[in-house]
């Protein structure tokens, strides 16, 4: 399928998403962002495919909502039509998914960084929820994702000034899992993807829906729900078989099943 704002590919088992409007830089317009769930859900659904990278270019991953579509909406508008309410999708796929973030990522672009799985960010990439400079507040979870990733203090700083902040700061408060040179940064992510796509799948999308239960479960109860699931793994030919490879000291043959 041809996109008009996104490019998408795939590198063995990990399907590649390019945000790509460049010229104003990445901006998430309603559009762009359709594609990208349509995209999403493809490779969500493509058996060829186990891992998932979202990548911008080295100006900018994306410089927030399309400010210039948002300019003349009102309220009514954008409450009668659940403006922002597909930016949700993305939080239903079940494969891992890996921001490889260079450049500028902020507002609605920083939110789309959070929303995936695991952030690899490049050496000058810069972070920042400027919405208050706006006169709005972030919209796609940016006030719920940074307090989690950060704690309350960092969270009320950046939001609450629009300050900007960099890779560094980022991976120092484990908002970013590495920082890479800037030409390392999708070459890593697709690396990573691939390692990811090289295990036994059952137990990939089971380990990412448990971690995500952290964020809605009392402790008490995600550690239940982490035990169901860690049992259910045991219906798996692949948890035979990756414990016998274990003791016999070969390699294990993953078959997903
Ligand atoms: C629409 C944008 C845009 C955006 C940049 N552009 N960001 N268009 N929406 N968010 C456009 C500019 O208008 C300009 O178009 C072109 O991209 C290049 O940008 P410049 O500003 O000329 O580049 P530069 O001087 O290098 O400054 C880069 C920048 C600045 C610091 C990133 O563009 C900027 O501050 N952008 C807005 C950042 C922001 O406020 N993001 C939050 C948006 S609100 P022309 O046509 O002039 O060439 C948001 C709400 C989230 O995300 C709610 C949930 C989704």
């Amino acid at each position: 399928k041809d996109y008009q704002d996104i490019l998408t590919e795939s590198h063995g088992k990990v399907g590649l998403i390019t945000l790509n409007r460049p010229k104003a830089l990445n901006a998430l317009s309603s559009h762009l962002f359709h594609e990208v769930n349509n995209a999403l859900e493809k490779f969500d659904d493509d058996t060829n495919i186990s891992a998932i990278v979202i990548t911008g270019n080295e100006r900018a991953f994306a410089a927030g909502a399309d400010i210039k579509e948002m300019m003349e909406k009102s309220f009514a508008e954008v409450y009668k039509t659940s403006f922002l309410g597909h930016w949700g999708k993305i939080n239903d796929i079940r494969k891992p998914i890996i921001a490889a973030v260079n450049g500028f990522a902020l507002g609605g672009g920083c939110e789309l960084a959070m929303s995936c799985d695991i952030i690899y960010a490049g050496e000058k990439a810069v972070f920042g929820q400027p919405e208050i400079k706006l006169g709005v507040i972030p919209g796609a979870g940016g006030t719920q994702r940074l307090v989690r990733a950060v704690g309350k203090s960092k969270a009320m700083e950046i939001i609450l000034s629009g300050r900007n902040f960099s890779a560094q700061e980022a991976e120092r408060w484990g908002l970013v899992s590495k920082v890479l040179p800037v030409d390392k940064v999708l070459d890593e992510a697709i690396r990573l993807g691939q390692e990811i796509a090289g295990l036994s799948q059952p137990s990939i999308q089971a380990a990412k829906e448990s971690i995500n239960r952290a964020f809605e479960l009392s402790l008490r109860e995600g550690c239940h729900f982490e035990r169901k699931l860690f049992y259910s793994l045991f219906a798996l030919k692949d948890k035979k078989e990756g414990m016998e490879a274990f003791v016999k000291k070969r390699e294990p043959k993953w078959t997903d099943e």
